[in-house]
């Protein structure tokens, strides 16, 4: 038991980026490649944990104890995240979701021209902020937060904006972290805004520190 200290909790975790459709043959998206959300899911499912795993497109590969949800965009996110989050005790929402996507979708390739071409962009739903309404007091949500200035500032801000009880905050400006590197160096930020700085590790070694944050908030 000790060792299995989420044996019998259901637990979420989104990794990845979101492809929003241009036309059928390009989208828009980002650099996440879902290591860290990959770790993070692994981690806690070898704690115990009932881990179901939606992922943007990825080349990760998950490990067979997880369930995993494959989705593309963020509007298939969102749908995976609302039907799963009402179950889960833990939710840890490490995907890059996409914040615009195309107002309209070509259902034909768009052709080139001579002229420039403009593309109208629509806001996504932020998921985490909607789970951060819907929470009930028994469950714990993790955001993430990846700033390039004044990051100290806005993981606070997100942390009581979107009714979290953890942030993880990844910093740009440090070498190795973030994207698509094995190696992350996080704050963690608790509801209290007490602060933890870690050292620069492995992304493994990151989900472990995670997980320890998240066992200090979960009875
Ligand atoms: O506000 P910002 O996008 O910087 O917040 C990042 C956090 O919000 C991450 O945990 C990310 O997974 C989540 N998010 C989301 N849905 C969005 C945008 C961000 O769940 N549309």
């Amino acid at each position: 038991k000790k060792s299995m200290p989420l044996y019998g909790k259901k637990v979420m975790v989104t990794a990845g980026p979101t492809y929003e459709a241009i036309d059928p043959v390009r989208f828009i998206g980002n650099h996440s490649s879902g290591k860290m959300g990959f770790a993070i899911a692994d981690e806690l499912a070898k704690l115990g944990a009932e881990v179901t795993l939606i992922a943007g497109p990825t080349a990760q590969k998950a490990a067979q104890r997880l369930k995993r949800i494959d989705v593309v965009s963020a509007r298939e996110m969102f749908d995976a995240c609302t039907s799963v989050f009402p179950e889960s005790d833990i939710t840890v929402m490490c995907a890059a979701v996409a914040d615009y996507r195309p107002k309209q979708v070509a259902t034909q390739k768009i052709k080139k021209r001579d002229s420039g071409l403009v593309l109208e962009l629509e806001k996504t739903t932020d998921i985490l902020a909607s789970l951060g309404v819907a929470k009930k007091t028994h469950q714990i949500l993790v955001g993430f937060a990846l700033e390039t200035n004044d990051e100290e500032n806005y993981a606070k801000g997100k942390l009581e904006k979107k009714n979290l009880d953890l942030v993880v905050l990844n910093s740009l400006n440090d070498k190795g972290a973030g994207f698509k590197s094995d190696t992350n160096k996080i704050t963690i930020f608790n509801k209290a805004l007490e602060r933890t700085v870690f050292d620069m590790k492995s992304k493994t070694e990151v989900a472990k520190d995670i997980c320890t944050a998240i066992l200090k908030i979960a009875k």
